[in-house]
């Protein structure tokens, strides 16, 4: 019989450990991440481009675990941060003021002198924005973050450029920033974009670079001489469809075109700052497995229903994006698992309750152990406790292959911690 968990067999996912062991000793649903995976996809991006001042601003937002942040600022990657959440995590990862830049939207003026107050560049993507953090910080350094009018993405949730998204400020309203930089007596250090989350073509990325590259261009001299960062925006995709070999993006051929147009773009315009791209996915989802227990089987007559403990308040992406992630068996026993048409849900009380709809896996029973691949982005980060179950533990796989907790599971107190007025 072919092997039931082929991919994570493939990359020996669990170490020196095995699914069953880690369920025994720390429960379901478990992430698990692979520290050796992880830091691979660290100095993957990090070799993307040969240019100087060539960097990785990794997207907090994708997963925020600190124990995880840390192990990137050892590979040399730098963070974002959109939240004063964010911001503390950052911080509690060890990531300097210098090595953080808040890419925020629609911030409250709280919010905005929380993170100015922490010394970290902001950058802004309206022009109230703007003005705001010239009322809040006349005189000092900023970012603007632009809409370069075209975007990419998985789903229309999340592609965030165009004039149909809420974020970015379009080319046409750049007399009114200079006119807003001047007159708070801004410093404008950097430009960012991110036109989207989860491409498999280059095409629309490079293209807003270039975009963005003529914008700059478009720029009076002494506006251009103050900026020092140039960031392009992350949604570097992974593929997901990993059972049916889905290509991957071809991250030589990207970043050697990316490579190119900025050394040409660096010697006509003599720019002598940062490059950075704004990955979120690319670094976190592969490197994570969600473990879960098959806790009821159904045949109902008209479906098979595998029911597990992996609610979509553990993992939103399926329900919230009809988002696939590829499913791999660690049964609980040796009897043969045929393959059968089944949908696997969660034990949430909504029927739209699904991991994986009406698609062919090898048998469960109660007992087995499931894997949800490539849950690391967007996994954990967008957990909720719905229904009131508590988020889930977080381990890591270090590189000798030894789990290690990152994050306890939560515990019913934990549930009820900001509860107020209970007489
Ligand atoms: N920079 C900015 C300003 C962003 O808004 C995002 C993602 C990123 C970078 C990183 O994008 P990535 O490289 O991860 O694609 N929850 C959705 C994805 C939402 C992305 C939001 N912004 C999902 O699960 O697919």
């Amino acid at each position: 019989m072919s092997s039931l968990s082929p991919h994570t067999d493939a990359v020996t996912f669990f170490g020196t450990s095995r699914p069953e062991l880690l369920a025994k000793a720390f429960g379901t649903p478990l992430y698990v991440y692979n520290e050796t995976i992880l830091r691979q996809n660290c100095r993957d991006l990090m070799q993307l481009s040969s240019i100087p001042g060539f960097g990785v601003n990794y997207s907090v937002k994708a997963n925020a675990n600190p124990v995880l942040l840390r192990i990137l600022r050892e590979e040399k990657l730098v963070v974002d941060a959109m939240s004063p959440g964010e911001l503390y995590m950052d911080f509690l990862a060890g990531f300097t003021p210098e090595e953080i830049l808040y890419i925020s939207n629609n911030n409250s003026e709280e919010e905005m002198a929380n993170a100015l107050a922490h010394g970290v560049i902001i950058s802004v993507d309206s022009l109230s924005q703007l003005e705001m953090a010239g009322r809040l910080n006349p005189g000092g350094r900023v970012m603007i973050r632009t809409n370069p009018g075209i975007g990419a993405g998985h789903s229309d949730k999340v592609i965030t450029g165009g004039k149909a998204t809420k974020f970015g400020i379009v080319p046409e309203k750049m007399p009114e920033v200079l006119a807003l930089l001047e007159r708070y007596n801004l410093t404008l250090v950097g430009i960012n974009q991110h036109i989207g989350s989860l491409f498999m073509q280059e095409d629309g990325y490079l293209d807003a670079v270039a975009i963005l590259l003529s914008l700059f261009e478009t720029l009076p001299e002494s506006i251009r001489r103050q900026i020092g960062i140039l960031d392009f925006g992350g949604g570097f995709g992974i593929p997901y469809h990993k059972h049916a070999g889905e290509a991957r993006l071809d991250m030589k051929s990207l970043g050697k075109k990316l490579t190119d147009m900025l050394s040409a773009w660096r010697d006509k315009t003599r720019y002598s700052g940062r490059f950075l791209v704004e990955p979120g996915r690319y670094v976190m989802a592969e490197a994570c497995v969600l473990i879960g227990r098959v806790t009821a089987v159904k045949d109902n007559g008209l479906k098979h229903f595998s029911g597990t403990d992996i609610g979509f308040n553990q993992l939103m992406r399926p329900v919230l994006y009809d988002s696939y992630h590829e499913i791999e068996l660690f049964p609980c026993d040796d009897t043969p698992r045929p393959s059968l048409v089944q949908t696997v849900t969660g034990n949430i009380c909504e029927s739209g309750d699904i991991l994986a709809k009406e698609r062919e896996l090898p048998s469960m029973r109660e007992g087995d152990l499931i894997g949800v691949l490539d849950a690391g982005a967007y996994g954990f980060s967008m957990a909720s406790t719905y229904n009131q179950r508590q988020r889930p533990a977080e381990i890591l796989i270090n590189q000798e292959g030894l789990p290690r907790l990152i994050r306890r599971r939560e515990s019913l107190e934990d549930l009820c911690r900001t509860v107020a007025g209970l007489r």
